[in-house]
């Protein structure tokens, strides 16, 4: 089988995506006899549609299992891959592309937070797996283990667990990154659920070595990007966690306000062949991956230029001649807007999520304040 690991072939990260999602797909096809299309279509359904809440319930039905391990599982590993890879560029990071990795991975289902720190910066010194499922874990080493050297499978630990009730996860040793990705979501929509998940992080974070990061990662839609936005804001108020990104300096969420708004980004990739042919059979549109999240580590003392970091928080928006966009400083929210005539557009290829540095603007841009219409 091809390798999708960066020490056995040098290759970019999006090569190992297309290898991860070729391999996942032949695997699934082995796993069951029928139409595998066919069972990703009625596990997007059920996920959708029927909004089912627990991976134990299409874990036991053997063609859904392989529709997830074959499409959902690499397409989350895959996004989380890319944000991760965003964040070192960005500098958020420090150190992570140097030293093998210790891995802490809550609410992992079939290893997806594992997958994908060993996508974006290779083999792993010890990764631990959390889920109150263990099947899901199994599944996910099952496929994982092939691709191992023997001693970095060893390093692999699967621990069932309940994250509501942190103490069942408390361990001793220092993690240089902690994962949950789309877990938070299943604790509960609105305020009501914020101290359970509040507690969660406050005790997942103790485990972070110095240096260490805590990567949340949410579906990108109104709902589940809004509660991490709260999440964020209480997060705020606490001495013992510096929030890295998407945004530091506002004590309150200038998005929340509106309850139009949500703050969430976009990824765009090299679609995998793969994941290309799926779409277009069942009509799903991934040329673009979408995410909101939280990125945090032990309270850090933030560096001095950071006040120039601006990220974008909206697409582009026209209007009589104009093109605007919306971004977050560590102060305010701003609007930038340029006029479309003008002959290169700075702000339209502008990636929403994507931090920029106030100082490439020159005179074509105007910066007004709050949400100038
Ligand atoms: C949607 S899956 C996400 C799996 C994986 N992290 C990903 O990004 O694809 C959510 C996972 O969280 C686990 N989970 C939800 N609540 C949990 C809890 N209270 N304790 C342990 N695991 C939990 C579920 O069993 C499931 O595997």
């Amino acid at each position: 089988m091809t390798n999708f690991s960066q020490s056995h072939k040098p290759s970019t990260l999006e090569d190992r995506i297309e290898q991860l999602f070729t391999n996942s797909y032949r695997h699934a096809e082995r796993l069951h006899r029928s139409d595998l299309i066919g069972d990703i279509e009625k596990l997007w359904r059920v996920l959708t549609l029927e909004r089912a809440d627990s991976i134990a319930s299409y874990f036991k039905n053997a063609g859904l299992r392989r529709a997830y391990m074959g499409y959902y599982m690499p397409l989350y590993a895959a996004k989380i891959a890319l944000l991760l890879q965003r964040l070192a560029k960005e500098g958020s990071l420090p150190d992570f592309i140097e030293k093998p990795l210790r891995v802490l991975d809550l609410g992992s289902g079939p290893l997806v937070g594992v997958l994908a720190s060993r996508l974006a910066f290779g083999p792993l010194k010890r990764a631990i797996a959390v889920d109150r499922e263990i099947g899901p874990m199994r599944s996910g080493y099952e496929f994982l283990k092939p691709f191992l050297e023997e001693d970095e499978a060893q390093q692999i630990f699967l621990r069932r667990g309940n994250l509501g009730v942190p103490q069942s996860f408390d361990f001793q040793e220092p993690f240089d990154l902690v994962i949950l990705s789309h877990v938070l979501n299943e604790f509960g929509s609105s305020s009501r659920f914020l101290p359970k998940k509040m507690s969660l992080i406050l005790s997942a974070i103790k485990m972070l070595s110095d240096g260490g990061r805590m990567l949340i990662v949410e579906p990108g839609n109104r709902v589940c990007s809004r509660d991490l936005m709260a999440l964020r804001d209480a997060l705020f108020e606490e001495t013992s966690v510096s929030i890295l990104a998407p945004c530091t300096g506002i004590d309150q969420c200038p998005l929340l306000k509106n309850s139009t708004d949500w703050c969430h980004g976009e990824l765009n990739w090299r679609r995998p062949a793969v994941c290309a042919k799926v779409d277009q059979i069942i009509g799903f549109d991934k040329s673009m991956l979408k995410y909101s999240y939280l990125l945090l580590s032990k309270k850090e003392q933030r560096p001095e230029n950071d006040v120039e970091n601006w990220r974008v928080v909206s697409g582009n928006m026209f209007h009589e001649g104009v093109v605007r966009r919306y971004v977050c400083t560590p102060c305010e929210l701003l609007t930038l807007s340029q006029k479309e005539s003008t002959t290169r557009s700075v702000l339209t290829p502008l990636v929403r999520g994507e931090l920029i540095t106030s100082s490439r603007f020159d005179e074509r841009i105007q910066v007004l304040n709050e949400k100038a219409k």
